[in-house]
C-alpha cells in the first residue's frame, strides 16, 4: 500500500468514525460502534452497528459503512478506523468483507473512546494468509 494519506485525511477519518459511533443501534450488546472507510477517490463514507432482537441478523458498523460506500458508486478502500469504548479489532467477518475493496495492506486505525487512545494495524496483520480473488482467480483460470 503505497498511497500517502495526509494526516489530515487521517484524523477526519478518526473523528468521522468516533462521530457516527453516537448513531450505533445497539440495545442488546449496549456495545456501540463506528467505522468510517477512505476511498481510493478520497471519499468518507461510515456506517454503525445495526442490531436485532433476532441477534444473528446484526449487522457491524464496518459492514454498514461498506454497503453505504458501494450504494454511492465506491468499491476500493485505502484505509479504515474503528471506534468503539476499548478499540477493538473488527471482528473476522468484517475483516473478509474489508479485504474484498482494500487496495493492498491498508492502514487500519483503531479508537478508544473511552481512554482516547488511538493505535494502528494493517489489513494484512488482521487476516493473514487469507482466502482472496487472486486465489480464486487462480483456481478456477
Ligand atoms: N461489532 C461491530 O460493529 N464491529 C466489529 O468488528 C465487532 C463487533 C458489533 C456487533 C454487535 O452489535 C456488537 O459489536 C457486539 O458484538
Amino acid at each position: 500500500m503505497t498511497e500517502i494519506i495526509s494526516n489530515q485525511i487521517k484524523e477526519q477519518l478518526i473523528a468521522e468514525a468516533q462521530k457516527i459511533q453516537q448513531n450505533s443501534y445497539s440495545p442488546y450488546s449496549n456495545f456501540p460502534v463506528g467505522s468510517a472507510v477512505l476511498t481510493r477517490n478520497g471519499r468518507i463514507v461510515s456506517g454503525v452497528n445495526v442490531e436485532n432482537v433476532s441477534y444473528g441478523l446484526t449487522r457491524c458498523a464496518e459492514q454498514n459503512a461498506i454497503g453505504t460506500m458501494v450504494s454511492q458508486g465506491e468499491t476500493e478502500i485505502i484505509a479504515v478506523a474503528v471506534s468503539s469504548r476499548n478499540g477493538v479489532t473488527p471482528c473476522g467477518a468484517c475483516r473478509q468483507v474489508l479485504l474484498e475493496f482494500a487496495l493492498g495492506d491498508i492502514p487500519v486505525w483503531l479508537i478508544a473512546t473511552d481512554t482516547g487512545k488511538i493505535s494502528q494495524t494493517s489489513l494484512h496483520k488482521l487476516i493473514p494468509d487469507s482466502f482472496n480473488k487472486d486465489l480464486l482467480d487462480a483456481a478456477t483460470a
